[in-house]
């Protein structure tokens, strides 16, 4: 067999009613190219990577990668084309939306060495986002915006999810990408050390015609912290900011409790300290472990184990915050001072401790 020289990866969620139909087209518009198709499927319930395997075993040009256990846009279509040994790799949806038609022609301008990256945009003369109601332009034009901010060259449409790249040049920003959320494509051109010759060909939205979109609050989340990332995230990271947030939210939590309980209810300071710190506690717990860490979010026993060992590293914090804010006080330093530098010490603890043994980190490669 003939080594490719094109792969396509194509991330799917819950796909199924669109696959056959897209490999169909994709054939037809490659022709005689060299290519394959590789789907990553995240373990979807309707039953997608049964479907390509059914495919695959008709067709070898066709590959299934089923990840187990996790999700991800963007960290699908990273390893997608981490399998690859084809010299050029286009990612594109499965649900039909992006025009599949300009694959060649892309191509065609890596080939010639015209450029190292070329995209499908909506944003040039000739593009558009087809039916899209007002709200989703905006949305979307405002991602745009935000986007080009963190880009050090101007791209009309780096929020598309339809490119094709140079696998050398792929290699070169891999190390560096965050693979989360959606923005798999800026996050691609701002991890890349060297300036990409970009090329952006222009192409229409299409409707979706089987199956729902992903694409919801969450992910607009994700591509917020993603910037934020970008700006700040050498200095702090941004797991520890959401961390910090989260904690000050439980101190607000926490002393509105403790007012109401002891001033209003008229209940021991005791009593009312404990249950403001199990409230606390129990929100903090239950904010990180569906915003700071999502990605490796407790389910299930695990759930109720780490909240055990999170509350036992967060009472330690509790002391040790004492002590040091003790310490600085009983020296004259101001009370809110002693308190917060007490507190800072203490979110440093609680984050480092939560991030070794509550939610576990996952091994990263250093190269
Ligand atoms: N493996 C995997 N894991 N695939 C996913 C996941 C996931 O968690 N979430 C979505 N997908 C797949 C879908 O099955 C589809 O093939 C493709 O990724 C795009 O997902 P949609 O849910 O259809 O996204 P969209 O149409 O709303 O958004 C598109 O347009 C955006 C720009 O407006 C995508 O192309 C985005 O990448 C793009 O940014
Ligand atoms: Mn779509």
């Amino acid at each position: 067999m003939m080594a490719t020289e094109l792969t396509v990866v194509i991330p799917t969620y819950n796909e199924r009613a669109n696959i056959e139909l897209l490999v169909e087209r994709i054939d037809q518009c490659l022709g005689t190219i060299a290519w394959e198709a590789i789907f990553v499927d995240d373990d979807s319930p309707d039953g997608t990577a049964d479907l390509v395997r059914s495919l695959c075993r008709r067709d070898p040009r066709i590959r299934c990668i089923q990840r187990l256990g996790r999700r991800g846009l963007a960290s699908a279509c990273i390893e997608g084309m981490a399998s690859s040994s084809s010299p050029y790799l286009a990612v594109l949806d499965a649900d039909l939306q992006h025009d599949e038609t300009l694959l060649p022609a892309m191509l065609q301008s890596l080939q010639a060495n015209e450029a190292d990256l070329a995209i499908g945009s909506r944003y040039i003369a000739g593009g558009g986002t087809g039916n899209w109601d007002g709200t989703r332009r905006k949305i979307s034009r405002l991602a745009t915006t935000l986007g080009n901010i963190v880009l050090k060259q101007p791209v009309a449409d780096p929020m598309s999810g339809f490119f094709m790249i140079r696998s050398d040049k792929f290699w070169r920003s891999a190390p560096d990408m965050s693979g989360r959320g959606f923005k798999i494509l800026l996050d691609l051109i701002v991890s890349c050390p060297i300036s990409l010759r970009i090329k952006e060909l222009p192409y229409v939205f299409k409707p979706r015609l089987h199956g729902e979109s992903k694409l919801d609050s969450t992910v607009v989340l994700e591509y917020l912290l993603l910037l934020l990332d970008k700006f700040v995230g050498r200095i702090l990271p941004v797991r520890f900011l959401l961390f910090v947030m989260v904690g000050a939210l439980g101190a607000i939590i926490h002393l509105t409790i403790l007012g109401v309980f002891h001033i209003v209810h008229g209940k021991t300071f005791w009593v009312s300290q404990v249950t403001a710190s199990l409230f606390a506690m129990v929100l903090n717990f239950a904010l990180n472990n569906l915003m700071t860490y999502r990605d490796k979010r407790l389910r299930g026993s695990k759930l109720v184990t780490g909240f055990f060992i999170f509350v036992l590293a967060c009472s330690i914090g509790a002391f040790t915050s004492a002590q040091v804010g003790d310490y600085f006080f009983v020296r004259n330093v101001p009370w809110w001072l002693s308190g917060l530098l007490g507190a800072s010490i203490a979110s440093v603890w609680n984050f480092a401790v939560s991030s070794q043994f509550v939610w576990r980190r996952r091994s990263k490669r250093k190269r």
